[in-house]
């Protein structure tokens, strides 16, 4: 008998091993597999460019550029040749437009409208796309893109920014996934916009996530140097964007991405302060924030731990995904309970449409939630969280414009219509 037990529990520790090894290969070829990608933009600053692509051959990379599309008379050349190719393109103009064309021998290039603009210190209107949980190929994820189209006019150069909140390539995040789900459907926007990624549970699942994208942790683009790719901020104008990983580090309140957004917000001057992550604090959605077993208790770790620190800097619009649908609070503060806790005393203004903040920011000034996850999939949910009254069953994308004084959201559903819209106005305190 004994013998018995014995071969039984081998057997099963061979099998472990068998998975395990397995498993490894699986996950290591997701995340290494070489494949050839069309030339992107990465980091964006006030005065640099970052350009990445891979060819199917080694080769010397060559980027050329100039302020219009036929003067591309500065040309930069790697040193020396490989498959995976990185250009930082230094010295540029602050808040410039310029045209560029990458060269290669291997790989045929798609050079049609490639052109980027460099972060701007001063800017009178900003546009940002706003889309989560998109990275399924499809309908759906054409048509929800399709509808920006349509909003800008056609014309790229209405948009300024481009941020998507998590999920970008169902449904493991491998190199393969990210060029069908991303690369491929978004070449237009990757051509002129870098992508500024939030990484999301599904995109972390192999290592590929931070080797694809290139983010600014030494402060490059804006913002207090946090160190690390996965958080940082970017500055544009009159946003201070931050991005946050509330998957794959720490999220503890005197862990190193909160003790940096605390230093990072106490330092910002910029009239508008937009935090984005994957993972909402609240949701009454495909996910629920009141179960803390929901995505191995993501959901309440970034309410308990990230809430009190945007109610001390009064941050004014926290974005996620992750739950597959549109939710949005009022103006609200100091909410870390489950739904059954939330009372009239954490609404700030009980509106709808129009909220009002001081220009200084202000401690309890009061933060807007809003869950857009279904830029590609819809999820059957309840959505009766009393934080999250605005809450709608429908694919869509979010447009967020900025001016000094006002930030205004729209919910831009797949049919086209502004399917929720809210803006909040700044004043001088009196
Ligand atoms: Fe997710």
């Amino acid at each position: 008998m004994k013998k018995f037990i014995k071969r039984v529990l081998l057997g099963l520790v061979v099998l472990v091993a068998i998975y395990g090894v397995g498993r490894f290969i699986d996950v290591a070829y997701g995340s290494w597999q070489f494949v050839d990608r069309q030339p992107y933009l990465a980091t964006q600053t006030q005065n640099s460019m970052r350009i990445k692509w891979q060819t199917p051959e080694p080769e010397i990379g060559k980027v050329a550029y100039g302020l219009t599309p036929d003067t591309l008379t500065n040309v930069l050349i790697e040193p020396t040749g490989s498959k995976k190719h990185s250009i930082t393109i230094p010295r540029l103009k602050e808040c410039t437009q310029y045209y560029y064309k990458v060269i290669s021998s291997s790989l045929n290039i798609d050079n049609n409208g490639r052109n980027f603009r460099t972060l701007c210190e001063k800017k009178e209107k900003q546009r940002l796309w706003v889309i989560g949980d998109s990275g399924q190929v499809g309908a759906n994820q054409r048509e929800v893109y399709a509808q920006l189209y349509k909003y800008i006019k056609n014309d790229y150069k209405e948009l300024d920014m481009w941020l998507l909140l998590g999920d970008n390539a169902y449904s493991s995040g491998t190199q393969k996934q990210f060029n069908k789900t991303l690369f491929k459907p978004f070449l237009e926007l990757v051509k002129r916009y870098t992508p500024w990624a939030v990484a999301g549970n599904h995109d972390t699942r192999r290592w590929a996530f931070y080797d694809v994208f290139d983010f600014p942790a030494n402060g490059e683009a804006g913002g207090v140097p946090s160190g690390h790719e996965e958080f940082y901020s970017v500055e544009e104008a009159n946003l201070h964007l931050v991005v946050l990983d509330s998957e794959t580090i720490s999220r503890s309140s005197d862990g190193d991405m909160a003790n940096w957004l605390r230093k990072d917000l106490a330092r910002n001057t910029k009239p508008w302060v937009i935090v984005a992550f994957h993972t909402p604090p609240y949701s009454d959605g495909g996910h629920k924030s009141d179960n803390c077993w929901d995505s191995r208790g993501r959901l309440c770790d970034m309410r308990e731990t990230f809430v009190p620190i945007f109610d001390e800097f009064g941050v004014d619009l926290v974005l996620s995904g992750h739950s597959h649908g549109y939710e949005r609070s009022k103006l609200i503060k100091n909410h870390i309970g489950k739904s059954d806790t939330f009372s009239k005393n954490n609404i700030v203004q009980d509106r709808k449409t129009d909220y009002t903040k001081s220009l200084k920011e202000k401690k309890n000034s009061g933060t807007i939630y809003q869950v857009c996850g279904s830029s590609a999939k819809l999820d059957g949910a309840t959505y009766n969280h009393p934080a999250l009254p605005y809450s709608l069953k429908e694919m869509g994308s979010l447009i967020i414009e900025l001016t000094p004084t006002t930030l205004t959201s729209k919910f831009l559903n797949i049919d086209g219509k502004i399917a929720d819209e809210f803006t909040i106005t700044k004043k001088e305190e009196k």
